[in-house]
């Protein structure tokens, strides 16, 4: 499959169009972004950790059911997808206290809930992703009322799935974002990538963060905390 122009440069992937126009190409680059792409560095291999991990778990997701994006694997940093158009909010769901909701809710970190949270937030890096609420995805077009409700539907099953997944390689779900699009015949599809760059995993015995708070915090052991995850889970590097 070669790689044809660029479509669009992320702050994390780059998209490239292919022969094929259904079909494109994911690049997962070593650039790390935080605040809104306020800070971004380069981790050298995290490009490589996240493609191979995204597939891991998306083909996890195939498995359960889940329709995603992904079509295979096709270098160590890129990944053959299908073409959506993707609805431009982020579907964030929790299992516990962490991150923007702390601060606004003024909860302990770790607190756990009587039951999962869900949230969407506008894609946005200028405006710093605000909340927003159905209404808005409807009043300003970004998606129906089916498709709001096919995508809590579809993320909740997704945090049942990982959940568990998480769980037995010693982990914790905190939380994790997710990017729905619609396909050529109209199906809400899972897009965009899961790795430890969109969720909270924290070590099920000590709590330690494994995820990308390491990097927003300045903790450090970033890719190694990445590549302990893959190693837990079986996803081969
Ligand atoms: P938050 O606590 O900052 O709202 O983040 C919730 C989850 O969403 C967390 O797992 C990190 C992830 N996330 C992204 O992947 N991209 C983003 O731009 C933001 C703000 C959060």
């Amino acid at each position: 499959m070669e790689k044809r122009t660029e479509l669009y440069r992320g702050k994390a992937k780059t998209v490239f169009t292919t022969d094929n126009p259904d079909l494109l190409i994911l690049q997962f680059r070593n650039d790390t972004s935080a605040f809104d792409g306020e800070i971004i560095e380069q981790l050298d291999r995290k490009g490589i950790i996240n493609n191979k991990f995204n597939h891991f778990i998306m083909s996890k997701l195939e498995q359960a059911g889940i329709a995603t994006q992904l079509e295979e694997l096709l270098a160590d940093d890129e990944a053959l997808v299908k073409k959506l158009d993707m609805i431009p909010v982020e579907c964030v769901v929790r299992n516990r206290a962490a991150g923007s909701l702390v601060r606004r809710l003024g909860v302990e970190e770790g607190l756990v809930f009587e039951s999962p949270t869900f949230e969407f937030f506008l894609k946005n890096d200028a405006l710093h992703d605000p909340m927003v609420n159905e209404y808005h995805i409807q009043a300003f077009g970004w998606a129906t009322q089916e498709q709001i409700a096919r995508m809590k539907e579809l993320s909740f099953q997704v945090n049942d799935v990982l959940k568990a997944l998480f769980d037995q390689a010693g982990l914790l779900l905190v939380d994790f974002k997710l990017e729905f699009g619609v396909d050529s015949a109209g199906n809400i599809v899972l897009g965009d990538e899961f790795s430890p760059d969109g969720c909270r995993l924290w070590d099920k015995q000590t709590n330690q963060k494994m995820d990308k708070d390491r990097f927003r915090q300045g903790l450090g052991g970033v890719v190694e905390a990445y590549e302990e995850v893959a190693a837990r889970l079986g996803v081969t590097l």
